[in-house]
């Protein structure tokens, strides 16, 4: 800064020896300066005075019913279809099957399906049927009143489809601890398991 007095910027104040040049601000900088000014008061009219927009928190409950109604959609769909279902034989699916029963199942069905605060799923005697079907509709429904957990709040469909082909793969496995005795005495004639 140049202490000329004839300097053309240099204002006529001054204090405590401070003194100011009125340096012109870029047009570019004004204009958006202006434009700022003009989309807030459109912003305001918009949102807040004709309430037209939708603001984030109208905007988020509206995702998360249209979220809701897709899963319920898709609950509905999959829970309809449960009595066409057959058990996978995709490896794939086995196997994210497998880690699904390992992380949630075995601490109540043993790891490799024997039973223990559960039900063995590797014999012949089944307490809900022995169709692959009747398997999915526990998986899913759940038997609260007994101590099976209702997982289609918190698995996916095509989770519970996977770990109830995993635990088909289950069934007829020689163990090598002897599986938790059938408490269904039901014969396995009144409820046929293909592998017999
Ligand atoms: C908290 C313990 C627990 C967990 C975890 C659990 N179960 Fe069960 N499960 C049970 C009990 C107890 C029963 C027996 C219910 C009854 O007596 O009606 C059962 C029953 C079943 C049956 C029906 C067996 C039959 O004889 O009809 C299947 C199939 C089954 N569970 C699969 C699974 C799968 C797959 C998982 C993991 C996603 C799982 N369970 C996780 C406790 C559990």
């Amino acid at each position: 800064m140049s202490n000329d007095p004839k300097e053309p910027l240099l204002l006529d104040h001054e204090y405590d020896g401070i003194r100011e040049l009125d340096n012109k601000l870029p047009r570019w900088w004004v204009w958006l300066f202006y434009i700022s000014i003009v989309f807030a008061a459109v912003y305001l009219m918009y949102y807040h005075v004709l309430r037209l927009g939708r603001l984030q928190a109208a905007e988020y409950d509206q995702e998360m019913k249209a979220g809701a109604a897709a899963k319920e959609e898709a609950m509905g769909k999959f829970e309809a279809s449960i009595p066409t279902l057959t058990p996978s034989g995709d490896p794939v699916i086995l196997r994210q099957g497998g880690q699904i029963y390992a992380k949630y199942c075995a601490p109540c069905h043993r790891a490799d399906g024997g039973g223990l605060v559960g039900p063995n799923l590797t014999d012949s005697y089944w307490i809900h049927g022995s169709n692959f079907t009747d398997n999915v509709s526990v998986i899913w429904n759940g038997v609260p009143a007994k101590g099976m957990i209702t997982w289609k709040n918190s698995l996916k469909p095509d989770e519970v489809y996977s770990v109830a082909s995993f635990i088909y793969t289950l069934r007829g496995a020689k163990l090598a601890t002897p599986g938790k005795p059938p408490e269904n005495q039901a014969p396995a004639a009144a409820a046929p398991n293909q592998f017999e």
